[in-house]
């Protein structure tokens, strides 16, 4: 998944691109480049590496122009180097193109049969001699001409020195933003990148072409049918995509967890009559009675909070819930009709294997609803029902702060389909609120002692292996305090349930493997001491994550994280706020690259 940049205006846009495609660099940060028209020429300068390499480079070779394309890589065809960078140029063409083009050899054959020279391994550069072959033609009949053949994803941007005074952008399944400014054009995959220009934005659909011109912007269909689109207006404020004086994005994104959650709850409380109501999903008691299974499928954190919202369904709603991940879904003829409701979990909105059950669901005929943390993405467009979670831009690679407000819907969504099914009343209803009106302010207490967490990373940031185990529903906490650290520190760390390490894991204990037991005071704590025990008998070291009262397991442990009292599926999230800072504080001990992990992007939009 790569950041595309675009500019068209009246000033000169290398320090715009450059400062835009910095703020989608969580999108991958193999190679970075830019491409200017000037003077009838095309400039460019490009390079394997971050984007402040690519910076001192044009600090030392400037270039300039107030039309050009930007670009930042994660590399999916040819390794990161100098030559498979973007933009790739060819004639007077210049493209830069984020998505994957699945013929691009047989393409790239034709085209060399034809004299063709490519210059580098990308699927890109295929796009860049496709659009050069019709140089005969408008550049807008050229692109036309190209997009016909390409299969797969792609969003494009593309430059002609022959037609300096347009800029033009091309959408298929990758996502493309365009921001409208003052006599001026932006163009991005994301929304951060345009926050300090304009919060003035056309999301692209599939089957889009956009013309950009200082004077005006045209959208038509791969025919060539001219379309009409509405500006929205961006809710988020250019500082919201900052740090705002944290060390990392992801740091805080930690610390917002509680004005995130608190702004994804509050809209949907109606105090009144003591219900949950959601802005675009709304069922009759028909409909909602009609649903004899509810499928969950999502990936990565989104997947774990799916695996959360599986146990607060069942217990709330007594409606069978099956979770699955996206990558595998459409693989496994999921069987599926229209008495289901699909449920497709996701942050960016953008991820290919979420996408692509959506289509598998939609060809099977179930209701489909999004839970989703960007306005205007894709599945916040194709699915039938939406729950946003109002979380703002997440842009540490590691989800955070997503992870929690989606296990905040997932609880009003039970909440709300419990009152509508007649298993909620409004009495109970009472407490839930009551719960629901806590959270935040419990989980700034957890985050007021983030310093015990803080002086633990010296004492754990070598170990190589982590466990971390957990029981029902904090099973898939576990997993998530495990992705948490793998990602960003780079520890290899396992998320099991706590009842099956005695069925092979057991046999990785000793004092080199930290285990982090999750203890909350339910049903299954006498367990958890139990499994606590097995692993002190074999010198491991334990961190428990427990409540106050939890005092035999609080005795037992070498560290412990002490959660506050709530009887309530919501203390999942306490749980998982020191994982959270576990795993941040020991990623920094290390040195790691806490917001752009190695080998990962934010949003993976391609299979
Ligand atoms: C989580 O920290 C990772 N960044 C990754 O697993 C992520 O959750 C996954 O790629 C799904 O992304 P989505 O929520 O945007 O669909």
């Amino acid at each position: 998944m790569c950041g595309i940049v675009g500019y068209i205006g009246n000033k000169d846009c290398v320090d715009i691109l450059l400062d835009s495609l910095k703020r989608l660099e969580y999108r991958g940060y193999d190679s970075a480049g830019i491409a200017t028209v000037k003077e009838g020429k095309i400039l460019c300068r490009r390079c394997q590496g971050k984007l402040k390499k690519l910076e001192t480079i044009i600090k030392s070779e400037p270039i300039a122009g107030n039309v050009g394309i930007g670009h930042t890589r994660w590399a999916t065809h040819g390794v990161p180097s100098d030559e498979n960078a973007h933009p790739h140029i060819v004639g007077n063409i210049a493209v830069v193109h984020n998505g994957i083009i699945e013929n691009y050899l047989s393409l790239k054959r034709g085209l060399e049969r034809e004299g063709a020279r490519f210059t580098s391994n990308t699927d890109t550069e295929v796009i860049a001699h496709l659009i050069a072959k019709y140089k005969e033609l408008p550049l807008e009949m050229a692109v036309s001409e190209a997009i016909k053949v390409l299969r797969g994803s792609f969003a494009i941007a593309v430059l002609s020195s022959k037609e300096p005074d347009k800029l033009l952008a091309i959408r298929k399944e990758s996502p493309l933003i365009i921001g409208l400014g003052d006599s001026e054009y932006l163009l991005a995959s994301d929304a951060p990148a345009l926050l300090p220009y304009t919060k003035r934005v056309i999301f692209m659909n599939d089957g889009e072409i956009a013309i950009l011109k200082r004077d005006g912007l045209l959208i038509k269909d791969f025919d060539g049918n001219v379309l009409k689109r509405e500006p929205m207006e961006l809710p988020w404020t250019p500082s919201m995509a900052e740090k705002a004086g944290y060390k990392h994005f992801m740091q805080k994104e930690i610390f917002e967890q509680p004005q995130a959650v608190a702004n994804t709850i509050r809209p949907r409380l109606d105090f009144k009559k003591r219900c949950i109501h959601f802005e675009y999903f709304n069922l009759s008691k028909r409909q909602a009675e009609g649903i004899h299974k509810i499928w969950i499928v999502a990936c990565g954190t989104s997947f774990h909070a799916g695996l959360v919202g599986k146990y607060m369904i069942e217990r709330i709603c007594g409606i069978p819930v099956e979770v699955d991940l996206g990558s595998e879904f459409r693989y496994r003829n999921p069987i599926i009709d229209k008495n289901m409701l699909l449920i497709l979990i996701s942050q960016s909105g953008e991820t290919a294997d979420t996408l692509a059950a959506l289509k598998e669901g939609r060809k099977k005929g179930a209701k489909i609803l999004g839970i989703c943390n960007v306005l205007g993405s894709t599945l916040t467009r194709e699915c039938d029902f939406l729950i946003y979670t109002h979380a703002g831009p997440e842009i540490g690679v590691a989800s955070t702060k997503a992870f929690t407000t989606q296990i905040s819907v997932l609880y009003l969504f039970s909440l709300y389909m419990g009152l509508i099914l007649g298993k909620v009343n409004k009495e109970e209803m009472d407490g839930h609120f009551k719960n629901l009106l806590r959270l935040p302010h419990l989980m700034e207490e957890i985050l007021r002692d983030a310093h015990k967490i803080e002086a633990l990373a010296p004492e754990y940031g070598r170990a190589q292996n982590f466990l971390y185990l957990g029981r029902g529903i904090y099973h898939p906490i576990a997993l998530e305090g495990a992705l948490k650290l793998k990602e960003i520190s780079y520890i290899h760390a396992e998320g099991y349930p706590a009842g099956e390490m005695k069925h092979g894991p057991i046999a990785l204990i000793d004092e080199d493997m930290p285990v982090v037991v999750l203890a909350p005071r339910e049903k299954t704590y006498p367990k958890i001491l139990a499994n606590i025990e097995e692993v002190k008998s074999r010198q491991g070291r334990i961190i428990a994550v427990a409540e106050p009262d939890c005092t035999e397991a609080i005795e037992a442990a070498d560290d412990i994280l002490i959660i506050p009292k709530m009887d309530s599926p919501l203390k999942t999230i306490l749980f998982t706020i020191p994982l959270q800072l576990l795993a941040y504080y020991i990623a920094v001990y290390r040195g790691t690259d806490v917001d752009q992990p190695r080998n990962l992007a934010k949003s993976v939009t391609v299979e």
